[in-house]
């Protein structure tokens, strides 16, 4: 111990966990849309964007037709993935949106929700998945190539469809955990304990009631 003094080792960051969002999520969804500057607004959502445009986004969500996936340290949002799925019986082919936080960018995040979006994807036949972005995004043209997409630019965007093809075992045990975290945090996080009942005072004196 040099000089007297332990050595503090730097706090490890909470672990990141990937969950399935619902309803209940929508405070820290909008927060983690609201924390993206102007100009990862404009590329996540195709166009400038505001405050109120951000809002009007969440509250227009259309729960039973988007999967929406949170990577999350702790009860922070870092990651949000909003997977449009085709309707059933329609021309199949699944659309995803996809947000990092600034300051967590280039450590797989971006990754880790387009692989469980995909699994998602194919567990429901979704057949393709299409990935969208502007021209002028190096790092969403460099994750659809990382995903096996091939680009093809058209009207200043690029888009590339990633295969989704039938369900399989790692794609279900994917979903499965999603879900399973999802499920956990609903029932310990947003539901909190309640807080103890009042004791009566008989009991908190110790005396047995007759
Ligand atoms: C695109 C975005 C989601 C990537 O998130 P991320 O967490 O940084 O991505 P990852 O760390 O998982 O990177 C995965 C791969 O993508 C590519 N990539 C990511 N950022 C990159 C960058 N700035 N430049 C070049 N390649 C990049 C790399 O191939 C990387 O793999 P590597 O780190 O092994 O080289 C993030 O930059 C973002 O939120 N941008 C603003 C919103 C947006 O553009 N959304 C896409 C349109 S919907």
């Amino acid at each position: 111990m040099a000089g007297g003094y332990p050595r503090l080792e730097p706090e490890a960051p909470e672990p990141l966990i990937v969950r399935r969002l619902s309803a209940f999520d929508l405070p820290a969804i909008e927060a983690h849309f609201m924390a993206l500057g102007a100009p990862d607004r404009r590329l996540r959502f195709f166009g400038g964007v505001g405050d109120s445009g951000i809002r009007e986004h969440c509250r227009r969500i259309d729960w039973a037709r988007l999967v929406v996936l949170g990577a999350a340290r702790g009860d922070r949002l870092v990651g949000v993935a909003e997977l449009a799925l085709p309707p059933r019986g329609g021309a199949a082919e699944a659309e995803l949106g996809l947000s990092v936080d600034a300051a967590e960018r280039r450590r797989g995040t971006g990754a880790r929700l387009l692989a469980a979006s995909l699994a998602l994807a194919r567990n429901r036949y979704a057949g393709r998945l299409t990935l969208r972005c502007l021209a002028d995004n190096p790092a969403m043209r460099a994750l659809a190539i990382k995903f096996g997409a091939s680009l093809q630019a058209h009207s200043g965007e690029f888009a590339g469809v990633v295969a989704a093809p039938w369900p399989s075992l790692p794609s279900l045990f994917e979903e499965a955990e999603v879900m399973r975290a999802g499920w956990l945090h609903a029932v310990f996080e947003l539901n909190p304990l309640p807080p103890a009942a009042p004791q009566s005072p008989a009991f908190a004196s110790g005396k047995r009631a007759a």
